[in-house]
């Protein structure tokens, strides 16, 4: 848990003074993350073009209704809705997805926010895609979603995946 927790960190440096409050959601949130897969060697290949290129259209046909046709996420994503539920947030750099690491995108994705939080109450608007997606296709589109970031947030990305396996 405290691996999950010390990745929003370099996040909230980089980001400014303005943006520290998003990053402690995020933060938040991380920290509640239970990690109940195996998911450690999933490995997000942002340089495979014909993976980025399947990813591209994967994203398009099953995550960009929610998290914008341009990783932009919806309006006002960090305030919650009236019904208590959160947004989708933007997949660019402007968004916390980069601060974690690839297990925990892929199980996010693959079970889908509620079922990895602690709080057995905790509702969501993500779907889990296990049913619909292959482990093959979560590894795309999270490649394709990776492999739209400055170089230097995937610099970081990749420092925060070395911290996760070695930590
Ligand atoms: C029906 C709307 C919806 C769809 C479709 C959807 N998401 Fe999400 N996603 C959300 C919401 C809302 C959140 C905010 C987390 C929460 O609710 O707890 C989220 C959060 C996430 C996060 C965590 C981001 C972070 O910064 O912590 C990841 C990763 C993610 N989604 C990936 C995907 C991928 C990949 C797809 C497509 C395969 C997808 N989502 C499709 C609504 C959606």
């Amino acid at each position: 848990m405290s691996k999950v927790r010390s990745v929003g960190r370099p996040a909230a440096l980089v980001l400014g003074g303005a943006f520290v409050t998003i990053a402690l959601i995020g933060l938040g949130l991380a920290g509640t993350w239970r990690e109940r897969t195996d998911a450690d060697r999933i490995r997000l290949d942002p340089e495979n073009a014909a993976l980025v290129a399947q990813g591209r259209e994967i994203y398009r046909d099953a995550c960009a209704s929610c998290h914008g046709a341009a990783l932009q996420g919806q309006p006002d994503w960090q305030r919650r809705n009236a019904d208590g539920r959160l947004p989708a947030p933007p997949h660019d750099a402007s968004g916390h997805t980069w601060h974690h690491p690839d297990a925990l995108l892929f199980a996010l994705t693959k079970q889908g926010p509620a079922a990895l939080m602690q709080d057995r109450t905790y509702v969501s608007d993500m779907p889990g895609f296990a049913d619909t997606l292959s482990d093959r296709d979560i590894v795309a589109v999270l490649s394709y979603i990776k492999s739209t970031w400055p170089p230097e947030v995937r610099a970081r990305h990749d420092a925060i995946n070395a911290r996760a396996a070695g930590g």
